[in-house]
Parts: C-alpha cells; sequence; structure tokens
C-alpha cells in the first residue's frame, strides 16, 4: 500500500515529507485516511486558494485566511497552528527558489520536529535545493497497485450498476486481465479509459482492454523515457555472431507458463558488450521479431533530464509499463552512459543516479513479470561493477569484430538486403580484404560500392565493393587501444558472442 511508507514517516515526526507523484486527488484522499487514523486534522494549500480544510469542494468559501496564499503566508500558519494536522502543499516546487522560502523551511523543520504537525510538500517533479537536503525526506509515490486497482474497478462497476444506465459485465478472468492490464496507469488515467469505454460501448466489460493498452501506448509516448520500437529485423539478417543467436533462439518462449510448468527459472535478460557497429542494437530489434514480443526502448539519456519529472519515477514508471505490457523485452541500449556516474553520485547530484542505479538493479534481481531485459553498453570501463556482478544478467555476451567468415556472411546479409545475389559476388576476397571492419563499416562499403556503379551506369560488382573497403580506414584502427582493453577485460568475464 502506498500509504504504509508515509504513515511511517508521519508517526516518526519527520518534519517536511517531499512526495513525487501525479496524483494530487489519489494522495489527497490518503491524507484524509490517514488523518482520520492518527486523530489529526487535514489541510491543503494551493497559491490559488491557501489554506484549506481537505476535502472542501473548489468553491467552498471556507478558505481560513486569505493571507494563506501566499507561501510564506502558508507556511506561517503552518508555524502558528497548534492542533496536530497534516499539511499538504500542493505545486510548491517553485517557490523553493526563493531564499526567504527556504530560510522559513528550515525554522519549520526543527519546530515540527517537536509538534504533532507534519508538512507536505507534493509536486509531480524533484526540485529540492541542497540547503533543505537534510531537512526534507524525499518519497516517491508509487502508483496504484493491484489491490487498489482492484477496489477501483469493483467501486467504478457498483457505481455503474447503481445507475443503472450502463450494463456491467466483469466477471471472474475477465475482470482479472482487465485489473492488470490497468497496471501502469495513475487512477486518473485508469478512470479516464474506463469512462470512455463505457460511454463508447455502453457497458462496463473486458472489451475495455484494448483501449487500455492504447492508452499505454500513448503514455508510453508521453511519458518520452520509454518508446515502443517497431522492428522488422530478423536472426538472419544478423550475420556472425552465431553463439549468441543460438542462446537468443534458445530463450524465444522462456518467458511463457509452459517453461515455469517445464521448471525453467524466470530468465532475467543479457547484457552485450562490444565494439561499436558490430550488431548489438540489431541483435536487440532481432531478438524482439524472433520471439514475437513488443519491444520497449528505455531511453537513458532522458532518465536524467529533469523536463520529464523526477528521474526516480520515470525509471519506476517505466519499469511499471514494461510489466504491464509483459511478456516483452525491455531494451536498455548504452546501458554506460545513464549509470556512468554512479560513483562520483554523491557529490555530483546527490546521489541520484546511485539511487536510481540501485532500483534498477534490484528489480533486475527480483522481478517476477516476464520481461526480459536486452542492455548494450560499449564503454566497459563505466560499469558499475555490481551490474555485472552474477545474477543480474543470465549472461554477459562480448561482440568483437567480426572474423573473416562472419565478414563474408555479413556482407552476404547486406548485399540480399539490396537485391543482389550473394552468389554473385567474391565475397571471401572482400572478407579477406577487410580485416578490423565492423558489420556496420561493412555495410557502408556496399551502400559506397552501389553509388559508384550506379553513378557510372552499371551493374554492381565485387570491385565497386572492394575499391569502397580500400577507400575506408576502420575505426578499429584509430581505436586500436581501446579495443585490445575490452578484449582484454571481456577475457574470462564474458561469453563472446561469435
Ligand atoms: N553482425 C551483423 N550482421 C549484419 N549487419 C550488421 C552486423 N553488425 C552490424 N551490422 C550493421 O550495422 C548497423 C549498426 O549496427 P548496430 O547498431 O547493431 O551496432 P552496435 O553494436 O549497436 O553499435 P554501437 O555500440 O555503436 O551502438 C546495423 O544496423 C547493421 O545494418
Ligand atoms: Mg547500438
Amino acid at each position: 500500500m502506498a500509504g504504509l511508507e508515509l504513515e511511517r514517516f508521519i508517526r516518526a515526526r519527520y518534519p517536511i515529507v517531499y512526495l513525487v507523484s501525479w496524483e494530487e486527488s489519489r494522495v489527497e484522499e490518503l491524507l484524509i485516511g490517514l488523518g482520520r487514523r492518527l486523530g489529526k486534522n487535514v489541510f491543503t494549500w494551493s497559491v490559488t486558494r491557501g489554506i484549506a480544510p481537505a476535502g472542501a469542494s473548489v468553491q467552498s468559501k471556507r478558505v481560513l485566511n486569505a493571507s494563506t496564499a501566499d507561501p510564506v503566508g502558508g507556511l506561517k500558519e503552518v508555524l502558528e497552528r497548534m492542533d496536530p494536522s497534516l499539511y499538504l502543499f500542493k505545486d510548491f516546487h517553485p517557490y523553493l527558489r526563493s531564499p526567504e522560502v527556504i530560510r522559513l523551511l528550515r525554522d519549520l523543520g526543527s519546530h515540527l520536529r517537536k509538534s504533532p504537525k507534519t508538512l507536505i510538500l507534493l509536486s509531480p517533479r524533484l526540485e529540492l535545493p541542497v540547503e533543505l537536503e537534510k531537512t526534507v525526506t524525499v518519497v516517491d509515490f508509487p502508483l496504484p497497485d493491484f489491490g487498489e486497482l482492484q477496489a477501483f474497478v469493483s467501486n467504478l462497476a457498483a457505481d455503474l450498476g447503481e445507475k443503472g444506465r450502463f450494463e456491467v459485465r466483469l466477471q471472474g478472468e475477465s475482470r482479472e486481465r482487465l485489473v492488470r492490464g490497468l497496471a501502469g496507469l495513475t487512477l486518473e488515467e485508469a478512470e479516464n479509459v474506463l469512462a470512455k469505454s463505457v460511454i463508447e460501448r455502453g457497458s462496463l466489460d473486458g472489451a475495455a482492454l484494448p483501449g487500455v493498452l492504447e492508452e499505454k501506448k500513448q503514455i508510453i509516448r508521453k511519458s518520452g523515457v520509454l518508446e515502443f520500437q517497431e522492428t522488422s529485423e530478423s536472426l538472419e539478417r544478423v550475420g556472425g555472431l552465431e553463439s549468441l543467436k543460438a542462446w537468443l533462439g534458445q530463450r524465444r518462449d522462456a518467458t511463457s507458463e509452459r517453461a515455469r510448468d517445464f521448471g525453467l527459472p524466470a530468465p532475467k535478460g543479457v547484457l552485450l558488450l562490444g565494439v561499436q557497429g558490430c550488431g548489438k542494437s540489431l541483435c536487440a530489434k532481432a531478438a524482439a521479431s524472433a520471439w514475437q514480443q513488443p519491444l520497449l526502448r528505455l531511453d537513458v539519456s532522458r532518465i536524467f533530464s529533469s523536463l520529464v519529472g523526477s528521474s526516480e519515477s520515470n525509471v519506476r514508471q517505466a519499469i511499471k509499463i514494461a510489466e504491464s505490457v509483459a511478456p516483452a523485452i525491455l531494451w536498455v541500449d548504452e546501458i554506460d552512459k545513464a549509470f556512468a556516474g554512479v560513483q562520483s553520485s554523491a557529490f555530483s547530484d546527490a546521489g541520484t543516479t546511485a539511487r536510481v542505479f540501485g532500483g534498477f538493479i534490484t528489480w533486475l534481481q527480483e522481478k517476477t513479470a516476464p520481461v526480459f531485459v536486452i542492455a548494450t553498453a560499449n564503454n566497459v570501463a563505466a560499469l558499475p561493477a555490481e551490474l555485472l556482478r552474477k545474477g543480474r544478467f543470465d549472461e554477459i555476451f562480448f561482440v568483437d569484430l567480426p572474423g573473416a567468415q562472419d565478414r563474408a556472411e555479413i556482407l552476404a546479409v547486406h548485399l540480399k538486403g539490396r537485391r543482389r545475389e550473394a552468389r554473385a559476388f567474391d565475397v571471401e576476397r572482400l572478407a579477406a580484404l577487410s580485416e578490423g571492419y565492423s558489420g556496420a563499416e561493412l555495410e557502408q562499403a556496399v551502400v559506397s560500392g552501389l553509388y559508384a556503379a550506379f553513378a557510372a551506369g552499371r551493374e554492381l560488382s565485387t570491385d565497386d565493393v572492394a575499391r569502397a573497403i580500400q577507400e575506408t580506414v576502420p575505426l578499429s584502427k584509430t581505436m586500436s587501444e581501446q579495443i585490445e582493453g575490452m578484449r582484454a577485460w571481456a577475457k574470462g568475464r564474458a561469453r563472446p558472442a561469435a
């Protein structure tokens, strides 16, 4: 239950709690319940109304004191009133930039510790100045869990049944599927999407589910953190990497009910490390098509962008949503870029990166939902050691530059991809010429060759591709030291993908 953690803080007299959530009405309701249980009054504050009793309607005139609409006035009121109370300040984060407000909050902190009052700041995003870090406790308000969603659907069904205007046809399994489908949504979002379905169909029934999934796709798009990746790649279009392909192929049905019954543990995921342009991202996409599961790409660069809310709730919501559309593949591309700063996080960002990382690791280890994680990285040195420890991923693969035979295969794949018969080319000769070239560079050589042939008005030949190969300097030339470093690291720690 979402309220439990909050109740603990209130009972332990934490003076000021910062709640990160979009769900104002759910939080307010929860506080009213808590207040009743703990024998405290509950007040809300907003910049438009000042301090008012919680639950009072917007039109109500029961505003205690007009001067409390000013942020400083509001806080002074909290300081002066003596009765046991919970104060919920809505959308207070913009005022946390004012030195006067900061000073007042610090004074309030020590005063509230000795009083039966608690100040709760509620905002969809976390913006806390350093001065307040010791005074304010940050709590991420979780999305509704299965029990809350179940209660919500029951209430809604009862309401609709009473009104008698709409039919309710939700029994056993269809009800459970709908409730599970709602996971990842806030109560408000759940209410909106079900209301829409009831109005369109004249009834509440299992047919609301597709609408719920559509709504989730919308949220995934809006969240800016996850992205539905449409993909048509297949494992046949990956040249070489035999061992990795076989491993992925074997786990095709590993997340199914049938696999559980067979006694297989739920697979966690795989980490692909290695050289740029050698097919890591390609393999993630190919696996999703091969397994016929949705591919959700987690955009790590945006996890920490304050534009889309707090990093912690971003990751939590991404995980919730991935779990709610499971079985699915969660693709964490370039994970090294996200968690590079874990060690220095305490100094650089007040521990945010470390906390987000910790949450992710815990989930990876303990998750039960059939979400398979494919993470990719090319800077091994930047990866926190905890990520590589046993039990996090089922396997760590090292994707090296392709050997001669793999290069021939990759060239064949890309010739075929451009409507050429691979047999008409001497791919062995091309492979021999392209020692040290990555898959991406081989693809590029085929494309350059095509340009040359097209401009000269003739069909593509082996020579065109050979010339293109000789004209490029592969990245591995300029990066040989880094690549050697990666290889040395991977020895004994990771399994070769080829
Ligand atoms: N083994 C391969 N077989 C076929 N094509 C490949 C292979 N490796 C790379 N390519 C081609 O190169 C492109 C880029 O590869 P990809 O994005 O998968 O590399 P990556 O390993 O993820 O690199 P980075 O570390 O830079 O993200 C692919 O879209 C594909 O067209
Ligand atoms: Mg990539």
